[in-house]
């Protein structure tokens, strides 16, 4: 299945294949990502979703395929290169520097070029209004943060980097409904403010909710595509791809 790029689109993934070694993983796996879009990526473990996010941030190289943003190919460039073109990444492991206090995280995003002392200070004034437990533990070290406060710490992170879209490995996994209703907070404050997103998830029902669009993985291909407002837990689809 490839999925025409439009205008619009931010992000476009065409037809990439990616191995680890000889484990041909992605086949031909197309996605489009608007401008300001949440667009979901659902599939059950294994399918190859954290491997499409790896393959978009530079992580790994597709063999084959072109991934675009902004219309201009990304496909072979370095992780931080990427990131420099305005990706964000949030992977599922979260990988906050647990060391270092929650103020010293959000600082590794803002230490680049052209950044001027006051945005500094605006983006982090952003990111304290939205979390404030982030700004209460601004001198805790960041390893002592609960799971779903360092997912938090995670994403502000990667707002720091002042992205054009944030790819979202898992950011529910394992947090308490309490914590799963913040993200998803979260996640229409990064749309309210533009920012476009590539959510990975097996909430199927946050996911449902949070986007506008959704694609559905099985075995390293996408298998289906629809309108978020199409799909409902239940469904024929959803009970043969992700068995909910
Ligand atoms: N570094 C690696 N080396 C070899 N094989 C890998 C590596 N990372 C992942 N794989 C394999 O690639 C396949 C896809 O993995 P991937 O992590 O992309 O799946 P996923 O859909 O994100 O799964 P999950 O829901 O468990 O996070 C799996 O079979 C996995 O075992
Ligand atoms: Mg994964």
């Amino acid at each position: 299945m490839t999925t025409p790029d439009t205008p619009s689109s931010l992000v476009a993934v065409d037809g990439i294949h990616t191995y680890y070694g000889k484990s041909h993983i992605l086949h031909g796996v197309s996605l489009t990502v608007g401008r300001g879009e949440v667009v979901g990526l659902l599939g059950r473990n294994g399918v190859g979703k954290s491997t499409t996010l790896k393959t978009i941030m530079g992580l790994v190289q597709p063999r084959q395929g072109t991934i675009m943003l902004e219309g201009q190919a990304i496909a072979g460039l370095a992780a931080h290169k990427v990131a420099q073109r305005g990706i964000g990444y949030v992977p599922e492991d979260r990988r906050v520097f647990r060391l270092l206090t929650v103020m010293e995280n959000l600082r590794t995003g803002l230490d680049r070029p052209g950044v001027t002392e006051q945005r500094k200070q605006e983006l982090l004034d952003k990111v304290f209004a939205y979390f404030p437990v982030l700004g209460e533990r601004r001198n805790q070290a960041g390893g002592t943060l609960s799971g779903g406060e360092q997912q938090m710490l995670a994403i502000a992170r990667a707002m720091m980097l002042e992205p054009k879209i944030i790819l979202l490995d898992e950011p529910t996994e394992g947090l308490m409904p309490r914590m799963v209703s913040q993200i998803r907070q979260i996640i229409d404050v990064l749309h309210n403010e533009g920012v476009a997103i590539l959510l990975v998830e097996q909430n199927v029902p946050m996911t449902l909710e949070a986007s506008q669009r959704v694609y559905i993985m099985e075995k390293g291909v996408i298998r289906h595509h629809a309108a978020a407002s199409e799909l409902k837990v239940g469904d024929e689809v959803i009970r043969q791809y992700l068995g909910v």
